[in-house]
This record gives structure tokens, C-alpha cells and sequence, in this order.
């Protein structure tokens, strides 16, 4: 447990740093994720819902952990019903997205 909590500390001074780049993040979450994936509810939409991505666990069955390294990979490569988006979005944008996907 403490761990588990002091991981969530560090996590949280993480995520003090790069607010602006969430919120950038939310906005094109918002444009090219949200039709897909529920953010607030834990609705199944076309792939699953990605809110608690926070807990570090992706939603599926495989429970990969929802790294930024592992979230990265699946907006680049998609897969299994996902577009890829590898050359639809910069490395800005990505940073962004992945950085806001990681509070939900
Ligand atoms: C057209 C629908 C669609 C769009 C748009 C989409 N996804 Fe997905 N996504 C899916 C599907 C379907 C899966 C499940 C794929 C699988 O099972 O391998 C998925 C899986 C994922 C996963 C892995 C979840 C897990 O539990 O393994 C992540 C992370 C993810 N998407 C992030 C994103 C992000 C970030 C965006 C926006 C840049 C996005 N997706 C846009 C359909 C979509």
C-alpha cells in the first residue's frame, strides 16, 4: 500500500507539471478519441471506456499497464477496431493526448 500511495503522490506532482498540456490534451481528446471511448462513465462505446487510466491499469481484459509508453503505441499502431493515428496527429498532440488520458 504505501507503495501504491506513494506512487499516486509522485503521480500527482506529474500531472501539477504538465496541466497546460492536459488541457490541450482534453480538447483534442474530445475531437478524435471521444467517439469511441466514454471518458466520465465507464460506457463501452465503439472501444472502451478509458476512465480510469489514473488507476495505471488500461480498462481491457489484457490489463496492460496504461503507461505513457503503452498508450502511445496503441494511438500509433490502433488495432483490434482502433485507427491509427500515427501519422494524423503530431508528437505534440500526442504528448497531449496521452498526458490528459492519464487523469482520467
Ligand atoms: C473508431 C473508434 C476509435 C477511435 C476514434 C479511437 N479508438 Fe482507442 N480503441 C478503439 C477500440 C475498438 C479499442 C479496443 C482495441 C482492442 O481491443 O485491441 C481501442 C483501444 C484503445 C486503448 C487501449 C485500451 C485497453 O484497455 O487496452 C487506448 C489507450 C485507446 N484506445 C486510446 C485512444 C485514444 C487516445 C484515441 C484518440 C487519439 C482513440 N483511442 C481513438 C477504438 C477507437
Amino acid at each position: 500500500m504505501i507503495g501504491i500511495n506513494m506512487i499516486r503522490v509522485g503521480f500527482v506532482f506529474s500531472i501539477t507539471a504538465v496541466i497546460a498540456t492536459a488541457q490541450d490534451g482534453k480538447a483534442l481528446f474530445e475531437k478524435k478519441c471521444s467517439f469511441c471511448h466514454a471518458s466520465t462513465t465507464d460506457e463501452r462505446k465503439l472501444g472502451p471506456s478509458l476512465k480510469g487510466l489514473n488507476k495505471g491499469v488500461m480498462p481491457d481484459a489484457i490489463a496492460k499497464p496504461a503507461t505513457r509508453e503503452n498508450i502511445l503505441l496503441k494511438i500509433n499502431d490502433g488495432g483490434g477496431g482502433m485507427p491509427v493515428f500515427r501519422d494524423l496527429l503530431t508528437k505534440e498532440e500526442k504528448d497531449a493526448i496521452v498526458a490528459y488520458a492519464m487523469t482520467l
